[in-house]
């Protein structure tokens, strides 16, 4: 089965059908930019210009968003248009694209990808993950169940909000060092730590492809193991497609 994945970021909105069963892309993904502002409407146009490239995948499609979404209903927008806010994006998103739309947290759906297909793969216990994008996002899974909607990149950091800080976009905008940056990474990491005890933390975002340079410096701050995402940028678009393969096969 072939199920359309979206995922919304603060910089680009990428889509690619995917294969639920080993998670693995069948076509190559598009990326088209975040549209300024980033309206439910414009956002809602390249959606369905990038569903449009892709006819082969009919059937729901798995949307994620950079923000709070709880049953489809958006509750926080930090990094998009506040019109988001309160806003019923499953709902909107169906009625655009004439087909049934389901729509998560972005870092959740990272999380659910790998922990079906990569770095998280048969991890017991808690495992966190975080992505480092424009803003930084979190997901927590006990014993590969999510707890959906958790928001670790706004934990005060050094008196900031920790994305202010450590996301990969103020690493860019400032200019950092690897080692700097990753420090700074690393005190997200050890507050985490220090809060909820996991067994493993995922590095998530299109930088942990670049682990190496700055991975080593995160790992001497915390004694738990701290480990690349494995799907790296393409984690958000599986995990989409996987909730929305789940919605179309009811259990
Ligand atoms: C949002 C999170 C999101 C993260 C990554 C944060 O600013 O509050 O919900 O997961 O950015 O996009």
């Amino acid at each position: 089965m072939q199920i359309l994945g979206i995922d919304i970021g603060g910089s680009g909105i990428k889509g690619a059908p995917v294969n639920i069963a080993d998670g693995v892309l069948a076509a190559e993904r598009q990326r088209i930019p975040t549209p300024t502002p980033s309206s439910p409407d414009a956002v809602a146009g390249v959606i369905k210009q990038i569903a449009d490239n892709f006819p082969g995948t009919n059937g729901p499609i798995g949307i994620t968003f950079p923000g709070v979404a709880k049953n489809g209903r958006i509750l926080t927008a930090a990094n998009v248009d506040p019109a988001w806010v309160n806003f019923d994006a499953a709902t909107f998103f169906s009625a655009k694209l004439g087909r049934p739309a389901v729509v998560i947290n972005d870092a959740d759906a990272a999380g659910i990808a790998e922990m079906r297909f990569g770095a998280g793969r048969g991890i017991a216990g808690t495992v966190v993950l975080i992505t480092l994008g424009t803003g930084i996002g979190s997901a927590v899974f006990l014993d590969g169940k999510l707890m959906p909607n958790t928001e670790f990149g706004h934990m005060e950091v050094r008196g900031k909000d920790a994305e202010t800080r450590a996301a990969e976009r103020v690493r860019e905008e400032k200019d950092l060092g690897w080692e700097e940056w990753g420090a700074r990474v690393g005190e997200v990491v050890a507050r985490l730590a220090f809060l909820l005890n996991p067994d493993l933390v995922i590095i998530g975002g299109g930088v942990s492809r670049k682990a190496d340079k700055f991975l080593p410096v995160v790992q001497s701050m915390v004694k738990l193991p701290v480990v690349p995402a494995q799907l790296q940028n393409q984690a958000g678009v599986v995990g989409a497609a996987l909730v929305a393969a789940e919605y179309a096969v009811p259990a």
